[in-house]
């Protein structure tokens, strides 16, 4: 009865080469509508307002902020234009309490201040010329934002564990811009960036055929390089370079052809934002472990699968986070002992056999492995709309920037999904179309289009 429920959720999860290509004509689909006008489409493809990559020139002292986990990321970077590049790069990393996720925005934004603060005041004499000067900084706030200009844009909605009500509405940047003050740091914001567009900037700084960047952590989501020309609803002056970075927002995408189980369709009621973020859902690392869960609950509870009684602790959601998922799959002892080892640590359930913990592996393989395809789906369908999947571009080598917790650490993940991509695009294609893994590209990236954008980047350097 348990193997049936395990088999049940293998068969929900399919996802065929056929189905993954017609999600990626899906998503292209979308993509189309979300250009075409606000409210288009699921996917909200917002405006980034960020027109020109970095080029290399950039110079002078920036600050990065990286709010979008549940830990936050500041840093500063002294860049020397084309002959020094980066000079030195220092950072630090704060978790943020998870009291403060749910709490309120003056809160939230106050401790983000006090501990960006506490890092400039390290900041070494060497670096500044004239100490008193107002800093500049790149904000990579990882939500769905609608952008005012570069430097400004108000929350649409909180996504992955945040929920801080009175921010919704409100332009992020005068939030922060206020608790700076309140902290009495001068610093001024001059690029407000998504980590997909910060991963897309800081990718492009090292490698000129980057034209798109994925993050696959905690959340997911994409951003890429779009002809202005072809985006309808952008109504501004034609950018010089052609050119307008798209955040897809990709993580709100849904289709009839999404493999969505009951445990999706419970998860998602229960969840902060029922409804949204479907796709994110079924694939990043917020909530793969949650799902495994969910299953072995319903084994338990239906099918007795850990004995007469249901263990309390596999009752409690999201009490199997993805790092120890991904350590149960990738086990490889003979006898599966760090799968015994986490579901005595995580549960409490002792004396397994062999047998339920091959079973249990196969489960994290069947969510993960439907998780990777889905994402790799997704990344063919902007390869499509870019037309990169056509003969005539067929040599042109384009690099998609790749980032974040879930990619970097869950190797069969990674594999599976690098493997399905190569599926979609077949062999020839494979050849000129990679992913390549930018480590904390979204801290530097915000620190380039912080300096891009910001007042004074000669006198800076
Ligand atoms: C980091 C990027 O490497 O990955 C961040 O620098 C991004 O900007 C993050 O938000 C996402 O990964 P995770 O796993 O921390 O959610
Ligand atoms: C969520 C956010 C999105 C972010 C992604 C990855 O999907 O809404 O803005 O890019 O997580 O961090």
């Amino acid at each position: 009865r348990a193997m049936a429920i395990l088999k049940g959720m293998e068969q929900k999860s399919e996802t065929s080469l056929e189905k993954l290509r017609q999600l990626a004509d899906a998503m292209n689909v979308e993509m189309h509508a979300g250009l075409a006008s606000e409210g288009g489409s699921k996917l909200k493809m917002l405006i980034s307002y960020v027109d020109k990559l970095p080029t290399g020139d950039e110079r002078g002292l920036f600050y990065a902020l990286d709010l979008g986990g549940t830990n936050f990321r500041v840093m500063r970077v002294k860049l020397g234009g084309k002959e020094q590049r980066v000079v030195k790069q220092e950072s630090a990393e704060v978790s943020i309490p998870p009291e403060l996720m749910v709490g309120t925005s003056d809160q939230l934004f106050d401790y983000i201040a006090e501990a960006l603060a506490k890092f400039v005041a390290t900041e070494g004499e060497d670096l500044h010329p004239e100490p008193d000067r107002q800093r500049e900084l790149g904000f990579t706030f990882s939500f769905p934002v609608k952008q005012t200009s570069i430097a400004s844009g108000t929350l649409i909605r909180w996504t992955k564990g945040f929920s801080i009500e009175d921010t919704v509405g409100q332009d992020v940047v005068a939030e922060l811009t206020k608790a700076m003050r309140r902290k009495n740091l001068n610093m001024r914001v001059s690029a407000l960036v998504n980590d997909t567009v910060g991963t897309l900037a800081g990718g492009r700084y090292d490698d000129q055929n980057v034209i798109a960047a994925v993050i696959l952590g905690t959340g997911t989501n994409a951003a890429y390089v779009e002809r202005a020309h072809t985006i309808p609803k952008w109504h501004g002056p034609l950018p010089k370079s052609g050119e307008m970075v798209i955040n897809m927002e990709w993580g709100n995408f849904r289709s009839s052809y999404l493999p969505i189980s009951e445990y999706d369709t419970a998860l998602d009621a229960e969840s902060l934002n029922p409804g949204e973020q479907i796709y994110e859902k079924m694939i990043s690392g917020m909530y793969l472990g949650e799902i495994v869960r969910r299953v072995l609950c319903r084994m338990a509870e239906e099918a007795s699968f850990f004995g007469d009684t249901v263990p309390e602790k596999l009752k409690i959601p999201f009490i199997l986070r993805t790092p120890e998922m991904s350590a149960m799959h990738q086990d490889t002892s003979p006898d599966l002992k760090v799968v015994a080892a986490k579901l005595k640590a995580i549960f409490g359930i002792s004396n397994t056999s062999l047998r339920m913990r091959k079973a249990i592996v196969e489960l994290c393989d069947i969510v993960s492995t439907r998780g990777a395809r889905l994402a790799a789906a997704g990344i063919f369908g902007i390869v499509k709309k870019l037309g990169r999947d056509s003969g005539e571009v067929e040599k042109q080598k384009s690099v998609i920037a790749l980032d974040g917790g879930l990619y970097e650490h869950y190797t069969k993940f990674r594999e599976c999904m690098v493997g399905s991509l190569k599926e979609l695009l077949g062999s020839e294609l494979a050849e000129s179309i990679v992913v390549e893994h930018f480590n904390d590209g979204s801290g530097i990236g915000a620190a380039l289009l912080a300096a891009s954008n910001c007042l004074f980047q000669y006198l800076n350097a």
